[in-house]
């Protein structure tokens, strides 16, 4: 039989053996710290906790209080007796947030990808997807069976020619709203536009750009003014990003919700979230809603550490990817070992930025991702540079 060992020996050879680090969050001194085992303090540059929401007392507290009411687990699935009015509330909540007609809850953005795909599409359906999309989305593509075209990144032209040859009798749009990879934006009034002309449906995975983008957070649709198109708009976002809880969701049209609680197999056979985090996530959107300066200071950050980058890197065969103020900043290396080599030496001198190697990303563009937070204050991100220009120097 072929043994197990050697394929962990392979990945090995081969640079990409994963292995776990066991890091607490330090939230003595605001959102932005990790103790490793050693008791080092490190600062994190890798998480997506980008309004440094995690350890908000509110949204603890809001945690803590709701575990005295509703317990801890929620029993069953939703549609046994899971559905609590904590559900209800967020749903709604979400759905206003967003401007959309309705909500529904996944227990992850994993689950919502993987589960909402499948249900929307069936074998003679088409998929149109962004070429770097996540993997949960190529996951619940490959679970819908429904044919499987890819368009190069951010590329309309790739799309359209696609689209035009297609004869399925469904069509689905998937993109990323900020690729969690590469920090781009995708050109979303264009897609809209070609989804009219083609007469396709769009799933947007805002995971990263929820609380992020557009003035208030509202994610890549905000500020718009798309009314009739949201009819053919599925919008997906996670909780475990922006405001620092977990759980994700669907916001669209009444019908799609509809079907999803009918159809989402990962919706209807999973134990339902739980009412404290559901709680703590109510807590930290009132949080996003009533403090949009953390918006304001996560760009000022990102644009600051951006456009220092981009001085330090120039010359240096170190690409810097992504939006003026997107709050990731690949560095983009190459290879795994000495993308892994840097990685390691941010660590030891305090600064957790982790290495991303396929298959996450593709072969040959292992990166330094650096991501940002509202959290992180000037004189950091000031050490980050000076540490980073002293590395990439030594390589020019
Ligand atoms: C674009 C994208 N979609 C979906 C997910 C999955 O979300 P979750 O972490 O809630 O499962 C992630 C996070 O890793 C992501 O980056």
């Amino acid at each position: 039989m072929k043994s197990y060992k050697d394929e962990i020996k392979g990945l090995e050879e081969r640079g990409l053996k994963r292995r776990l680090t066991t890091l607490d969050p330090d939230l003595s001194h605001g959102d932005r710290l990790l103790k490793t085992e050693e008791g080092r303090t490190l600062i994190d540059f890798s998480s997506n906790d980008y309004l440094g929401l995690k350890g908000d007392p509110r949204v603890v507290a809001a945690m803590k209080g709701a575990a005295e009411c509703f317990g801890v687990g929620s029993g069953a699935s939703r549609s046994i007796t899971g559905s609590t009015s904590q559900h209800a509330g967020l749903e709604e909540e979400i759905a206003t947030f967003k401007g959309a007609q309705g909500a529904l809850l996944f227990n992850s953005g994993y689950q919502a990808n993987t589960g909402s795909i499948p249900a929307l599409l069936s074998r003679s359906d088409e998929i149109f997807m962004d070429r770097l999309s996540h993997a949960s989305l190529i996951d619940g593509a490959l679970l819908s069976r429904a044919s499987l075209s890819r368009f190069a990144h951010c590329d309309m032209d790739d799309l359209e020619r696609l689209l035009k040859s297609s004869t399925a009798s469904r069509k689905l749009i998937i993109t990323e709203g900020l690729f969690s990879m590469d920090g781009t934006v995708a050109p979303i009034e264009e897609i809209v536009q070609l989804a009219g002309r083609y007469d396709a449906y769009i799933y947007l995975d805002d995971s990263h750009g929820t609380g992020v983008l557009g003035p208030t957070g509202r994610g890549r649709l905000e500020g718009l003014g798309l009314k009739a198109e949201r009819a053919h708009i599925i919008e997906m976002g996670t909780f475990g990003k922006a405001f620092g809880t977990y759980g994700a969701f669907i916001a669209g049209p009444k019908e799609i919700i509809d079907l999803l609680v009918n159809r989402a197999r990962a919706f209807i056979f999973s134990t339902s979230l739980p009412a404290p985090l559901i709680s703590a996530t109510r807590a930290a959107l009132r949080v996003i809603i009533d403090e949009p300066e953390r918006i304001d200071k996560l760009r000022e950050n990102s644009t600051y550490l951006r456009k220092k980058l981009k001085n330090v890197m120039s010359g240096s065969a170190i690409e810097l990817l992504g939006e003026e103020d997107s709050p990731i900043a690949p560095l983009v290396v190459g290879d795994n070992s000495p993308a892994m080599d840097l990685s390691k030496r941010l660590i030891s001198l305090g600064f957790y930025i982790q290495a991303i190697r396929p298959p996450t990303v593709p072969d040959g563009t292992a990166r330094l991702r650096i991501t940002l937070s509202s959290a992180h204050r000037r004189e950091e991100l000031d050490s980050l540079i000076e540490i980073l220009e002293g590395m990439i120097d030594e390589t020019k």
